[in-house]
């Protein structure tokens, strides 16, 4: 990052936002701070030293023309990180369809969405910009009881690998961070909550630890930076090596 670019960051109310926002202003950038949050709680998770550098804002990514009125009416943007997101766990046989679609609508339209406009804005303004989406290591590895998640994490990188080929042209780059499991956000409350994922989640890391929300944050500014400006369409595991890992059917039955 180059100081005083200026980033979009979506989910900046929730952990991994939060470590991604800190490391862009870390780095002397300002930071449009998204969530569906009011603007105290987003604003309430950062130091008073870095507020001022923060603009915080409430909206339901949902809301196509709230996204297209922020980024249009906003200052310039270098750099959009799409990474709010909701999870929730149902046997596949119990899916609710009204929680398919928000599950879907959350994850990865709101994500198109964000992205087209993003897309426009820096196609307008000439500008070389960064677009880099959270997905999952889950994204290409089915898990139990989340198929809605992995489902939408999946079509992510396809929206991203669509994107970065039409996009190219332009100078755009996007690229997904996909991360393992993360001891904080949606799978830490899964950790604390729910004892078969946290027994399933406790056996698949081959580095044997789970992941800090820095240590995803560290990735998205790598993909943001000059170091990342020959990388376009692509999915950035950074998850400990849990791909790696084989299932068993022990698992899948909780032994
Ligand atoms: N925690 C993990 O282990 C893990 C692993 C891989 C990927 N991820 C991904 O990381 C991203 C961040 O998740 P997290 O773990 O920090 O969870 P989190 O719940 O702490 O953060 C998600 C944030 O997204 C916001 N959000 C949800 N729906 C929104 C909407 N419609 N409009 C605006 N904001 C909305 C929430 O309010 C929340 O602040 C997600 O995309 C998630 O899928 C998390």
């Amino acid at each position: 990052m180059v100081q005083s670019q200026h980033v979009l960051v979506t989910g900046a109310g929730g952990d991994i936002g939060t470590a991604i926002v800190e490391e862009f202003l870390n780095d002397g950038a300002t930071v449009t701070a998204v969530d569906i949050k009011s603007e105290g709680e987003i604003l309430s998770r950062y130091s008073k030293a870095h507020q001022s550098k923060i603009r915080p804002v409430c909206l339901d990514l949902c809301d196509r023309d709230a996204v297209n009125d922020l980024i249009h009416s906003g200052a310039p943007l270098d750099a959009v990180v799409g990474n709010a997101g909701v999870g929730g766990t149902s046997p596949f046989v119990d899916i609710d369809v009204a929680f398919w679609q928000r599950t879907l609508d959350v994850n990865l339209t709101a994500n198109f969405n964000l992205g087209q406009v993003a897309a426009k804005h820096f196609i307008k303004n000439k500008t070389a910009g960064r677009i880099v989406f959270t997905g999952s290591w889950v994204g290409s590895v089915p898990w139990p009881e989340i198929t809605a998640y992995t489902v939408s994490k999946a079509g992510l990188e396809m929206l991203a690998k669509q994107m970065a080929r039409e996009l190219a042209v332009h100078g755009v780059r996007v690229n997904v961070v996909a991360p393992g499991i993360v001891r904080a956000g949606l799978a830490g409350e899964l950790l604390k909550t729910d004892p078969v994922y946290a027994k399933r989640a406790g056996r698949v890391v081959p580095l044997g630890e789970f992941q800090t929300p820095k240590q995803v944050a560290d990735v998205v500014k790598f993909l943001c930076s000059p170091a990342g400006e020959y990388i376009t369409g692509t999915v950035l595991l950074a998850d400990g090596g849990c791909s790696l890992f084989q299932f068993d059917s022990a698992l899948d039955a909780n032994k």
